[in-house]
């Protein structure tokens, strides 16, 4: 027996993956598609979450997207088998109220099970495997994933993370003033008490409901732990600067590497 329980083998890992939004840091190219069917090099960029989660083991998942190009997303993906996925589920955010009010659309799909949320604009060079398994081995509570960035800039367009031996002491949204260089990623790991966390939250200042309070929420309780990343991270829809940016990476290096 090791310390850690972790979960009973039969409990999943699913995969939430979500590719909705309005996409308005990349207009005028998002009033004609979604934003994560834009390409990323040879592919539509939503294909390198997909990839990154089957590759950890992540087999079965629900795409949520909304606006007026879901359709495109079944003609893209289909039932999924062609990209390595076991059984793929489909959820339409009606508006764009936040990255965690479109998470409470996967409550049924997720169930009893954990899940691994994968924000279809974040790609990284390294694989997600090894926290994927670090998290079925946590106890209970929430996982995220942070990298380290230099540019005071880039650190104020993000969340911001202070940490402290294993456990994240908070999260800072968007701050004037990072309080550190560890920047929060969009891939995030919950037991299925996140679904009853997403019904309280109030909407912020933008109107939505922050997936940033759904992880304070975890911070609060001594809940949240955290792998620091290596490798290039990017998130192609942050500006098109970084759109380009990422497509750059991804021509030169390739992403996803186990
Ligand atoms: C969201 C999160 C932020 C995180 C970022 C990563 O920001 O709120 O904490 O750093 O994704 O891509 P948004 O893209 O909604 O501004």
């Amino acid at each position: 027996m090791t310390a850690h329980a972790g979960l009973p083998p039969e409990t999943q890992v699913k995969g939430v993956v979500l590719a909705g939004g309005t996409g308005t840091r990349l207009h005028p190219l998002t009033l004609i598609t979604n934003k994560h069917l834009l390409p990323i090099y040879d592919r539509p960029m939503v294909t390198y979450a997909i990839e990154s989660l089957v590759q950890a083991g992540v087999t079965e998942m629900m795409l949520v997207t909304g606006g007026t190009h879901a359709g495109e997303f079944l003609r893209l993906l289909g039932n999924g088998h062609d990209w390595g996925i076991e059984r793929l589920f489909y959820a339409y955010q009606a508006r764009a109220g936040g990255i965690a009010e479109a998470l409470g659309l996967a409550e049924r799909f997720v169930g009893d099970d954990r899940v691994v949320v994968y924000l279809a604009d974040n790609i990284f060079e390294r694989g997600i495997a090894p926290s994927v398994a670090r998290f079925r081995d946590q106890d209970n509570g929430a996982r995220i994933l942070l990298v380290e960035l230099e540019e005071q800039e880039h650190l104020r367009h993000l969340g911001v993370a202070e940490v402290e031996q294993d456990k994240v002491r908070g999260i800072v949204e968007k701050p004037a003033q990072p309080p550190s260089h560890l920047a929060v990623t969009g891939v995030y790991f919950y037991e299925p008490s996140v679904f009853e966390v997403v019904k309280k939250l109030v909407p912020s200042g933008r109107g939505e409901l922050e997936i940033t309070d759904v992880n304070n929420y975890y911070i609060e309780r001594s809940e949240m732990e955290y792998d620091v990343l290596s490798g290039y991270w990017g998130d192609a829809g942050e500006s098109i600067e970084a759109y380009y940016e990422v497509n750059d990476f991804v021509r030169h290096h390739g992403v996803n590497r186990l």
